[in-house]
Formats: structure tokens, sequence, C-alpha cells
């Protein structure tokens, strides 16, 4: 015992930097708070929240605080990344503050800070990471650097037992994805959007129909807007074309749709004979059949997706399971569609609940709980450490899936 502490002490005069060691001192160090061996602070400023929680090594959410820049940005009409970074430096100390008091946790207690380092805008990244690691310096705590995607795929296991291999579909802003997760840092990617995001192109039809003069959507975000005013509308009344019919692999697009459904406005427009920003009579159809398509474009490749992993192997024969996450994932409407196909497919779908899908601190520092756990990815915390405002998450499978060019069944996707 004593010659393995002395052991431990000469190998950390010998290799100060080396990397196990702060896995050791992560490992070691116990916190005061009582019944908590390990706390984890997560840090999340890549898009347009600044959010950050303090979580137990069991998944205890002790505290949390989140500020969102969402009304700024609906009233610029998008995020403009200069205000956005004004705006993360505004409130990052105040929500990490927040966040600690809450949980009643003091910095030295901490066995780690993680921060998403990547994707996202490289301005919003640039203030979160700055900010940790003069926090990890200060306080001389091992640092945990984030893939945003890794930690929104993760979250679910936070909430529930959900064992390695499952599949899931990441749904926000800012991506989609759809990748096989086989361990905390070990993905395999099966398919990704060719170009814009689904919540990216709900945000803005959202922005053309001018939802934000809605009397119901003037607080809501674009895809929020479009869920609620779909549940009023025919979608039958403008049958648009799903995307990428004639592509047999899982990628996603979704900016020809926005193409169709800026003709139909413009057409409408002309039609009611108003002007840009006046709110259409019919704009609750719209709405719904742009939902319906990206929600139909959406359960199609999830549903290659599974039975690609199926035909190798992938997924586990006993109650294999989709998971799916993003900011877009708090839509109802698209969640059924999805379990539309679970149920086809034999799968089990676990989404959730919407404050988990949309950005949040804790899903941050629960990735670091699992790193944590695993002893990846800790460093030290005078570590050198970049931003990455694009990073693709895993393995990339997607020309085999694409070669493998998999007929999907005819399911049809009736909500009602
Ligand atoms: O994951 P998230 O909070 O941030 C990113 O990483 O992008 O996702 C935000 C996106 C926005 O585009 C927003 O319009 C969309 O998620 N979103 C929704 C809903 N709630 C948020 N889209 C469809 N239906 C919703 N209920
Ligand atoms: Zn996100």
């Amino acid at each position: 015992m004593f010659a393995s502490k002395v052991n431990k002490l000469i190998r950390r005069l010998l290799f100060p930097f080396e990397r196990r060691r702060y896995g050791d001192v992560a490992m070691e160090k116990s916190s005061p708070v009582s019944g908590y061996s390990r706390l984890v602070l997560g840090i999340e400023t890549s898009c347009d929240d600044t959010a950050a929680a303090v979580i137990s090594e069991t998944g205890t959410i002790l505290g949390e605080s989140l500020h969102s820049q969402k009304e700024v940005h609906l009233r610029t009409g998008g995020i403009i990344p200069t205000v956005a970074q004004q705006l993360h430096r505004e409130h990052i100390e105040r929500v990490v503050q927040e966040a600690l008091e809450r949980s009643g946790v003091d910095p030295c207690q901490l066995s780690a800070v993680a921060t998403t380092v990547k994707p996202g805008l490289a301005l919003s990244l640039g203030v979160g990471l700055e900010f940790s690691l003069s926090f990890v310096r200060r306080y001389r705590t091992p640092f945990i650097p984030v893939h945003h995607m890794e930690a929104h795929a993760l979250t679910v296991r936070l909430l529930q037992p959900v064992p390695f291999p499952f599949l899931v579909l990441l749904i926000s802003g800012g991506h989609s994805l759809l990748a096989v997760a086989r361990g905390v840092d070990d993905f395999l990617l099966l398919g990704h959007t060719l170009d814009e995001a689904p919540g990216d192109t709900l945000d803005k039809v959202a922005r053309r129909l001018s939802l934000t003069e809605h009397p119901r959507c003037s607080t809501l975000s674009g895809g929020q807007a479009i869920e609620l005013l779909a549940q009023e509308g025919d979608r039958l009344k403008f049958p648009f074309r799903t995307p990428m019919g004639q592509t047999y692999d899982c990628c996603f697009s979704f900016a020809g749709l926005r193409n169709q459904v800026n003709m139909t406005i413009e057409k409408k427009e002309a039609e009611e004979g108003i002007e840009r920003g006046t709110l259409l009579s019919c704009v609750n159809d719209i709405v719904a059949a742009t939902q319906h398509t990206v929600a139909c474009h959406l359960a199609k490749r999830t549903h290659r997706a599974v039975l690609f992993c199926k035909a190798n192997g992938l997924l586990p024969s006993l109650a294999p399971t989709l998971v799916v996450s993003g900011g877009v994932a708090s839509n109802q409407y698209i969640r059924k569609a999805l379990g539309i196909i679970a149920e086809a497919t034999g799968l089990r779908l676990l989404c959730p609940p919407a404050k988990f899908c949309t950005d949040n601190g804790v899903m941050i520092a629960w990735n670091g709980v699992e790193r944590l756990r695993e002893g990846k990815g800790i460093l030290p915390p005078d570590a050198d450490v970049s931003y990455e405002p694009k990073a693709p998450l895993g393995v990339d499978l997607t020309s085999r899936v694409k070669a493998a060019a998999i007929k999907v069944p005819s399911v049809r996707i009736k909500i009602s």
C-alpha cells in the first residue's frame, strides 16, 4: 500500500504531464458533498445557449442554469455569430456561478470540468473554451473536451440504462446524422446532411412566413412555431416532394424542400395580393405540409439505417434501440413518424424529454461523467486545447451504406 503510494509519487515527479495522472486524480478526488463520489461541471456554448450544470457520477443533477439567446436571434432574423459571442461573454460567468451555487458544490470539489469544444460556431465555442481553461487552471481541475453530438447521443443514458450498441438519429438546428453508438467515443456514421440541418430549414421557413408576427408564436423557435401551427393545418393541401427519393443512402438534404416551400409561399403571396412579412391565410397548411415532409424524409432514411444495421449485424438482436435526440426531436409529430418506423422494424424508440433534447449543460456534464468513468479524454488543466467548428462524428460508413443501396419497403406515415 505504502510502496504503491511512493511509486505513484515518483511517477508523478518523473512524468508530470502524463495524461493518466489526471485520470488518476479524477478517480481519487472524493467529494465532501455527502454520498457523491465524483462531481462534474459541464459547460455548453457551441451555438446560442449558454448553459452549465453540475452532476454526480451517478447522474443526479445537482444544479443547472441556462441563458437562451433565442429571443434576440428571433428579432434579428437568425444567429449573428458576433452577437452570439457577445451574449455568451456577458452571461457565462453568471450561468456557471448559478449552476455551482444551486448544486452547493465548491469548485475545489469538482473531479472534472467538461466543455463543448466541437463542432459549433467558432466565436461561441471560443468563449466557453477560454472560460473553462481559465477555470480549470485556477482550481487545478482535470479538463474533458466534449464533442457536442456525442453529448446529444449519450444523454439518453443519463435518464435510463441503454446499453451499447444502439442506433441514434440526431436532429438539431446545426446537424442531422444517423450513427451507431458502440461506445462512449465509438461511433459509426451512417448518414449526415448534405446541405442544411432540419432545424435550420424549419427556422428559415418560419422566418420566411414571418411566424414571429403570429400572436401565438412571437417567442417560439421556428421549429416550435411550426409544430404548434401545423396542428391546425391540412398537410394534404401542399404535397411537397420528399427529398432524395432516388438516392438509396442514409444522408439527408433539406435545401430542396425549402426551395419548394419558398416557391409555394411566393405563389400564395401573389394570389392573395399580400406583401412579404404579412401572414398568409394558408400558413397552417404550409407548415403542416413542411413538417410532414421533414418527418417522412427523416423516417425513410432512418428506416434504411435500421435495415443496414440488421444486414450487417450492427445492433443486438435482443431489444435493439433507436435513440432520437437534438432540438428537432422535441417535435411530437416527428417522434410519431419515427415511432411508426421503429414499430415496423421491431426497434424500441427512446427520445429524451424536450428539455434534454435541446442544448443544455446537463448533457455536457454527463458526457464528462461517461468519459471520466472510462478514463477517456481526461486532460490536465494546463493542456493546450483548441476548438473545432467542424468535427465529424465517428468512423465514416456513408459510402458503404450508399453502396448497399437498400430499397426501403413503403411504410405509410399517417399521423392523426
Ligand atoms: O439542439 P438544439 O437546441 O441546438 C442545436 O444544436 O442546433 O436545436 C435547436 C433547433 C432549432 O432549429 C429549433 O427550431 C429546433 O431545434 N426545434 C424544434 C422544436 N423545438 C426546437 N424543431 C421542431 N419542433 C420543435 N418542437
Ligand atoms: Zn445541439
